[in-house]
């Protein structure tokens, strides 16, 4: 028996052992920073004429990879070469399968601070996020490899005399895995592994801006064996390449995680039946948040300012599901406010290779810029109390910024900004921030605050998001323990680390069997 899953531990940054050791893996990444990398299709290891230069985002004059693109000649090949792999791997019995994973997480277990450390040069992120990123790039994987074991196992239906009947789970077929640059390992692991252990091919496009990362997984993929074909490594441009790996008549699904903008976009066009299309393209979509934390007027308001400076500006609020808005009662507002603010000043932001540094820059100039927009809209929507500057240097740094005394419905709390910046609104009593909370298009994270069993109570049936978190912060689902994905405009509603998730990659088979 496979032991059950448990979480994977984060490292304890505290014991000087661990820092000696991803302090060797940071010098070890550094001295493989600027390689080329290549398309990998079938066993094909492919260059193309037109690179892209993945910098890193503390100091974008180092380069941490090249990489090549593919253009959409090379994505009709990785569509084949998926396609052709199909017909092998779905025979393949799903424990076999699930013991690739098993495999590769036992192998990325041991290089865990290296790959982390690819995290921090390529992502920015801070040693605790990479540490993070990685341990959940591992969890995923033993939690989809169990998965599928319990999915192979056998379903009891209702008995029939004369007959015997069986329902199995079988693959759907080649599935294009688009993942984000912000869990450039954990997220784009989970979609790819999900896909793969269910019986699925691969045609992988990594995020433009972590493209040496999903390279580095590509071996160690195949390290633990797993044969060519099944996972494709298809780096390149979403406008150049995107549309039409969507629209391939031998794509039979798609897992994306990214922008509301690029979800729909995909939704739309794989509904679209091609000519030689012989089904309906499944699509499983993860997409933005603005997620709200609520502080209640009876609330513990330390531990309310620690949740919502974590949720806000842990890896500089560039995750779907940080905390963007926080709402609070207003007998409470300026104290909480207070709080946050101390709490915001005390966080260094720095270099992600430093150990001390707690918020690192943001992804590239175009996530800066925009968030710098956001910041001048902040500016006339609300009162900007923190931050709101940028460091000089070669990095893309923005600080924790606070804009007070912003409306519900204000473009600061509606529009996803994904970065270091947090609106504070005031709510004139509970109900009144259960509405403001619910009053945008997404539903994905959101948190409350409070001692007051009615409450929560009230907030557990109204408050309309996908992960709803009690008196702690919006972020850091685990897999297994807080299955993660949201409603409305936030998703396709799915759950990655969750018992349902490999359905999505399935379809269900009956046989029925007179004697
Ligand atoms: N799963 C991450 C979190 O919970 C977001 O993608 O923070």
């Amino acid at each position: 028996m496979r032991e059950p899953f448990r979480n994977e531990p984060f490292t304890d940054f505290t014991v000087s052992d661990s820092i000696a050791d991803f302090q060797a893996a940071i010098r070890l990444v550094e001295s493989q920073l600027g390689l080329e990398y290549r398309l990998k299709i079938g066993s094909d290891r492919i260059e193309t004429a037109t690179k892209r230069k993945s910098v890193n985002p503390s100091d974008f004059k180092q380069t941490v990879g090249i990489v090549s693109q593919a253009d959409e000649e090379y994505a009709h090949k990785a569509i084949l070469a998926a396609a052709a792999a199909f017909e092998e791997w779905k025979r393949v019995p799903p424990a076999a399968r699930a013991r690739v994973l098993y495999k590769a997480a036992a192998i990325l277990r041991r290089r865990k601070h290296e790959f982390s450390a690819w995290l921090v040069y390529e992502a920015g992120k801070t040693w605790t996020e990479a540490d993070a990123d990685t341990a959940e790039a591992i969890d995923f994987m033993e939690f989809y490899g169990r998965e599928m074991e319990r999915l192979a196992e056998k379903h009891p239906l209702v008995p029939y005399a004369g007959e015997h009947n069986e329902l199995t789970y079988i693959p759907l077929g080649v599935g294009v895995v688009i993942p984000p640059w912000n869990f450039p390992l954990a997220i784009m692991a989970g979609m790819t592994m999900a896909s793969v252990v269910a019986g699925n091919t691969v045609v992988l496009k990594p995020a433009s801006p972590t493209a040496v990362i999903a390279a580095k997984f590509m071996e160690l993929l195949e390290e633990a064996g797993l044969p060519d074909g099944v996972v494709n490594y298809l780096p390149g441009a979403g406008g150049e390449i995107g549309d039409f790996l969507v629209e391939h008549p031998l794509t039979r699904f798609i897992c994306f995680t990214g922008s509301r903008e690029v979800g729909l976009r995909i939704n739309e066009r794989a509904s679209a039946a091609k000519q030689d299309q012989k089904w309906i393209k499944r699509v499983i979509a993860e997409m933005g948040g603005k997620d709200t934390i609520i502080v209640a007027e009876d609330a513990d308001l330390d531990l309310a300012a620690e949740a919502i400076t974590a949720s806000a500006f842990g890896y500089a609020g560039q995750k779907c599901s940080a905390c963007s808005r926080a709402v609070v009662e207003e007998p409470v507002y300026e104290e909480v406010l207070e709080k946050v603010m101390k709490r915001a000043q005390a966080l260094k932001l720095g270099l992600a290779v430093e150990q001390s540094t707690s918020v690192g820059p943001v992804i590239d100039e175009r996530a800066y810029l925009n968030i710098l927009k956001y910041i001048e809209v902040g500016k006339s929507e609300g009162t900007l109390v923190l931050g709101g500057n940028v460091r000089g240097g070669s990095g893309y740094f923005i600080e924790p910024t606070i804009i007070r005394d912003v409306a519900p419905y204000a473009r600061i709390a509606q529009e996803e900004i994904f970065g270091p910046v947090l609106a504070f609104i005031k709510a004139g009593n509970f109900d009144a921030a259960l509405d403001i909370a619910n009053n945008t298009e997404y539903g994905l994270t959101g948190a409350v605050i409070s001692r007051d069993r009615a409450k929560l109570e009230k907030a557990r049936e109204e408050f309309h998001v996908g992960n709803l978190y009690f008196n702690r912060k919006c972020t850091g689902a685990l897999v297994g323990v807080h299955p993660f994905g949201g409603f409305n405009m936030s998703g396709t509603d799915s759950k990655a680390g969750g018992r349902d998730y490999l359905l999505l990659f399935t379809q269900a088979k009956v046989v029925s069997e007179r004697f």
